[in-house]
């Protein structure tokens, strides 16, 4: 929030307290948004290193978390980059939301998001993610337990305008999390409704972080640098999550670091670069999972990047009907030596 934006001294004082614990994290510099199924500990280690300032696990069960479940353990692995990594909770109880919290500063995490903003069934028939948007009071429990449980960690939300048309309260919900000390808002202009439908109106980021002193973070079509430093003039935001915008693009993160300067000695239009990046990621997840599964869990990333080139479509189901490691390696060098040719 610009000085010129801030309504009163006090405010501007809390804001600038806000925003240097935010610095301090990295969190001025791009930011990796939580995604299930593709913010493991190996995508979120490459986004890091090329470039992203902070990075979130995707959302994990706070009750799985807390009873030890293996699958939620390996969602929150983050090895030594705990520091630069934010475990993102869900769940329906503030009890539980807290415990789970705590646990989680206790190993190290620096940053402990609530998902208010998951719109899946599974989720929301709980009474969790986008749910929590519909109800102010549960909502203002849930950041006042989690607050009091987690007094020297960052908290923050992930949060939709609203959950359905009839029901935008991004505004009120903004307001009740600044007043209960909740550090930053992670905001996603759509309703719980519109699914990824529609487009992310950012007007709405804007008036959002016109309205509170806390530091708002914009979510939603970002997917080119144009898209991020757009959406950030437009409104003013504190940073920008890429989500989509990053499967298979994981440099995306260094190209707005470097948008309007000189290109690097080492350019990231070099096609042979990208490719080599995504084999690295690759590596990285057949470490992490294990051959088998780590090749079925780079796929996203490997259409993702698939999806830039031109005559990529076909290789869409070479990649599914790859066997192995070497055969996903071979269509990526055949989809670097057609673009290099053209
Ligand atoms: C595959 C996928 C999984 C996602 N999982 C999560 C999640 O676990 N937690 C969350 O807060 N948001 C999740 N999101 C939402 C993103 O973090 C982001 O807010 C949303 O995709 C809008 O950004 P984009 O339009 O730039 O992709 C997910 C999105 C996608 C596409």
């Amino acid at each position: 929030m610009p000085a010129r934006r801030c309504r009163n001294l006090s405010q501007l004082i809390l804001y600038l307290l806000f925003i240097y614990k935010m610095i301090k994290i990295n969190a001025g510099k791009p930011i990796l948004a939580p995604m299930a199924g593709i913010t493991g500990y190996p995508f979120r280690k490459i986004a890091l290193k090329y470039g992203a300032g902070f990075c979130f696990t995707e959302m994990v069960s706070a009750i799985g978390f807390l009873h030890n479940d293996k699958a939620s353990l390996e969602l929150v692995e983050a090895g030594k980059d705990i520091e630069k990594t934010g475990i993102q909770l869900f769940g329906n109880s503030p009890g539980i939301l807290a415990q789970a919290a705590e646990k989680a500063a206790g190993i190290g995490f620096k940053v402990v998001d609530i998902n208010m903003g998951c719109p899946v069934k599974k989720v929301v028939k709980t009474g969790a993610g986008s749910a929590i948007l519909k109800d102010t009071k549960e909502f203002s429990l849930i950041v006042k337990t989690v607050r009091r449980a987690i007094k020297d960690c960052i908290f923050t939300i992930k949060i939709r305008s609203g959950f359905d048309g009839s029901s935008i309260n991004f505004m009120e919900i903004g307001k009740i999390a600044e007043s209960f000390g909740v550090d930053a808002v992670f905001f996603h202009p759509r309703t719980k409704s519109l699914m990824f439908g529609g487009i992310a109106d950012h007007s709405l980021t804007k008036k959002l972080k016109d309205a509170v002193a806390i530091p708002v973070y914009a979510s939603g079509d970002i997917f080119t640098v144009d898209d991020a430093i757009r959406v950030k003039t437009l409104t003013g935001a504190d940073g920008v999550m890429f989500a989509r915008g990053a499967i298979g693009k994981p440099w995306i993160f260094t190209e707005y670091l470097d948008a309007g300067s000189p290109p690097a000695k080492k350019d990231l239009t070099d096609i042979r670069l990208k490719t080599g990046i995504i084999i690295e990621l690759m590596e990285e997840m057949s470490l992490f999972y294990g051959e088998k599964r780590g090749h079925k869990l780079i796929r996203p990333h490997l259409y993702g990047f698939l999806r830039g080139f031109k005559g990529s479509k076909g290789k869409r189901s070479e990649v599914n009907n790859a066997q192995n490691g070497k055969e996903l390696v071979n269509i990526l060098k055949m989809v670097t030596d057609e673009v290099e040719f053209a």
